[in-house]
Parts: C-alpha cells; structure tokens; sequence
C-alpha cells in the first residue's frame, strides 16, 4: 500500500513560493491500477514523484504499508524504493550508450546482485517484455516502443510492488501506445500495482480507477 495524506508541495522560485499541491490525500492497495489524469501543469508529475519518493513534501505524510517513509534519510529511502518501486518515464531515460542488457541491469548493480545473477534477471525481464531478441541493441537502434519496453523492464528487474509511469506513452504513436498500455495491463495482472500519469483520456481505460487532479487539488475519486 502506498499512501499520500494531505501533501502539499511549494517550489521556491528566487523570492516567490509557488504552491503546486494544496493539500492531496490519495491511497493505492497493492494490486491496483490507478491512472492520475488531469490537464498539463496540474501537478501530476509533482504528485508521481512524491508517491515514488523521488521528491519530498513540504507538508503531508507518505506511508508504504503503514509505515511513514516521509522523514526517512536520503540513503534509507533510496534503498526502499529501489526494492519497491519501479519508474517509468516518457523520455524513456535510458543510458544512450549501454546496451539493453545493461540498462536493465542498472538498478542491480545498486542493489548488489552478482554479475551473473544480474544478467539473469535482465535477460529476465527483457523476456517479459518480448525483447529478448534485442539484448545487445543501444537505445538509438530501437524504436520509441521498444526503448520504452526497455524503460519497463529496467523498471521491472527488481520485481518491485508498484510501478509509477508517467507519461509512458507521450511520445508514441496510438498503435504503439496501445501495446504499451496492454503491456502494463499484463504486468497488473501478475501482481504489480501500476500508477500511471497522463493527460490522455483514453489511456484511463486500461486502468480500474481514475483520480482527476486540477490545479493541485483531487476533484473526484473511485470513478472508473
Ligand atoms: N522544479 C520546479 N520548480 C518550479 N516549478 C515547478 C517545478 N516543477 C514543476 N513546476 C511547476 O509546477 C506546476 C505543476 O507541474 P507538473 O507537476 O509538472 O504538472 P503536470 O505533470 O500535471 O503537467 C507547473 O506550473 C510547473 O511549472
Ligand atoms: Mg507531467
């Protein structure tokens, strides 16, 4: 379970303070798959990298089954989430020069598997995400669908609970969209909670529940 309870978050931009989340209070059970929708600059991506602590609140609390993880250290919390939570992006983020293969590999080597057992798990994942023909292929001799099922697999390799996208379809075409979508459906289906941020509509019909998020604020929830 990961769990927002009334976050605030404020940048500060030279002397002004620039509240982005005013007070979001949000649930996802293990299992889940939620879609956080809402127009651009509504803070969906502010919101996503709070629940996936990658970025802190000003105010609020977070919990990861039932336990507050908001005030935990740098190192504490990044050991968490790098056993717990996997990230997916729309600019995919992979390391233009590694292979597939090592992309994948990257949140082991953190993690301190074996060489060995780290390409097994790689190879692994790649399996999931039928690119096991393109192992050795840089990111620049894939398509954006197949960078992106890189993304997942990197995303999937420590077998975490939830897996926040954002985006992750953004820079594809619908077809290609499409089966990026049906891919995150299959991977809900095995047990990963998915939490996917978009603006698109459309993609809230992979999902089981929609939370709208407008001007920093939740404006209607359990919706499908
Ligand atoms: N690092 C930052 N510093 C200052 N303002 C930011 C920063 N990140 C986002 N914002 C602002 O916060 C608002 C929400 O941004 P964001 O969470 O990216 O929205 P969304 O993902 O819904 O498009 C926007 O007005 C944006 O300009
Ligand atoms: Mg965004």
């Amino acid at each position: 379970m990961l769990k927002v309870v009334d976050v605030k978050k404020t940048y500060q931009m030279g002397k002004t303070e620039l509240e982005v989340l005013h007070g979001v209070s949000l649930e996802i059970k293990d299992g889940e798959f939620v879609c956080i929708t809402g127009p651009s600059g509504s803070g969906k991506s502010t919101l996503m990298h709070i629940i996936g602590c990658l970025d802190r609140p000003t105010l609020g609390k977070l919990f990861l089954d039932d336990k507050e993880i908001g005030r935990l250290d740098d190192r504490t919390l990044a050991e968490i989430r790098n056993k717990k939570i996997g990230f997916v992006f729309q600019q995919f983020n992979l390391l233009p020069r590694a292979t597939a293969l090592h992309n994948v590999e990257l949140p082991l080597i953190y993690g301190g598997a074996s060489p060995k057992e780290r390409v097994k798990r790689a190879n692994l994942a790649l399996e999931k995400v039928e690119l096991s023909d393109r192992i050795h292929h840089r990111p620049s001799e894939l398509s954006g669908g197949e960078r992106q099922r890189v993304a997942i697999a990197r995303a999937l390799v420590n077998n975490p609970s939830f897996i926040l996208a954002d985006e992750p379809t953004g820079n594809l075409d619908t077809k290609t969209g499409d089966i990026i979508l049906k891919l995150f459906q299959k991977l809900n289906k095995e047990g990963h909670a998915i939490v996917m941020v978009t603006h698109e509509r459309y993609v809230t019909e992979y999902s089981g529940r929609t939370i709208h998020l407008k001007d920093g604020l939740i404006e209607e929830k359990n919706e499908s």
